[in-house]
């Protein structure tokens, strides 16, 4: 049973109000200036709390895990992807882990929403004309773009975002399609108006605009795949709000920049904050820095979820966001 008063070290600068709850709740570590720790801070950090509450940018793994002291005992993630801790090693050394899903799902998928209709229709380019100051005035065949109500939309990966996704998309007139490790329920396939398809490869052929909403994991890995992309529709446009790594970022830039795809709206990329520089110039492509669930609402809640989870630990209970072997 862990002691009263436990040892908590948070990686980065979290919003003010979350690190003064969390000092008044823990003996609690914070990062005031805010840059990313080192690999020695954190194998310190392991070694000397009782709880980690790390970001994203935090490679939780093995090698890490197995230099961790005797007392950690939570990693409390800030944060719903998981796929920077290995959960499995954790696991096995009694170690548990939470994350804050749910918080994030509204603010990404309307993120995702506004991806969706700023890349067919044109608006960095708009945009991107307008503080050239060269604007000529409206033309009835200038930055005409692609319409988006009655195109098809893929939703890979149908969670909590993926449906998020589709319940806004409806409302513009997309039509849903989706791929996802299981079928929705009859009733909620019904409410979204959610065409299923069992093949990525069939829906792939058939969307006209496709979104990632998966999460990393090693079967979603590269999952398209140069000779997924390449099923697409030359018109088509990928959106991505979910993990980098779910796309071959490479074949994709080639396919980008040859016209076999039409165009992408990015917020994440397969190597974190080296983005392939090849994307960063084309004028069809929108990149974001994974700002998709950046709200100073969803930042707090994420906070109040990461002291949800170690106070119940705390109390002796299973932290309510506890991540399971199922969920791997
Ligand atoms: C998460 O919580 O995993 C998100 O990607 C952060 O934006």
């Amino acid at each position: 049973m862990p002691r009263s008063r436990l040892s908590v070290i948070v990686t980065r600068k979290l919003p003010e109000p979350v690190e003064t709850r969390l000092g008044e709740l823990f003996d609690v570590k914070l990062n005031e200036s805010d840059a990313p720790m080192s690999r020695e801070q954190l194998s310190d950090a392991v070694k000397h709390a009782d709880v980690l509450v790390p970001t994203l940018n935090d490679r939780v793994d093995q090698s890490l895990l197995a230099g961790a002291g005797e007392r950690l005992k939570l990693v409390a993630n800030y944060g719903a992807g998981f796929d920077h801790i290995d959960v499995q090693t954790a696991l096995s050394r009694g170690i548990m882990v939470s994350n804050t899903p749910g918080v994030l799902t509204d603010d990404t998928a309307d993120m995702t929403l506004a991806l969706i209709l700023a890349v067919p229709r044109r608006l960095k380019e708009g945009a991107t004309l307008m503080q050239s100051g060269k604007w000529e005035g409206w033309s009835p065949t200038a930055l005409n773009g692609h319409r988006v109500g009655g195109k098809r939309l893929g939703i890979l990966g149908m969670g909590r975002i993926g449906q998020a996704v589709a319940h806004r998309a409806k409302a513009f007139g997309l039509q849903i399609h989706y791929h996802n490790r299981k079928r929705l329920h009859a009733d909620r396939e019904e409410a979204l108006e959610a065409t299923y398809w069992e093949s990525l490869d069939q829906m792939l052929a058939r969307v006209d605009i496709l979104s990632i909403n998966a999460p990393h994991t090693p079967s979603t890995f590269h999952l398209l795949n140069a000779r997924r992309l390449k099923l697409m529709k030359p018109s088509a446009y990928i959106v991505n709000t979910s993990r980098g790594e779910v796309i071959d970022e490479n074949a994709l830039t080639r396919m980008l920049r040859s016209g076999e795809i039409a165009g992408a709206g990015l917020d994440v990329y397969e190597h974190g904050r080296e983005v392939n520089p090849r994307l960063i110039d084309l004028p069809n492509v929108l990149l974001l820095p994974h700002m998709s669930s950046a709200t100073e609402e969803s930042r707090l809640e994420m906070g109040e979820k990461v002291i949800i989870n170690i106070k119940t630990f705390a109390d002796g209970h299973r932290p309510p966001d506890q991540v399971v072997p199922s969920m791997l």
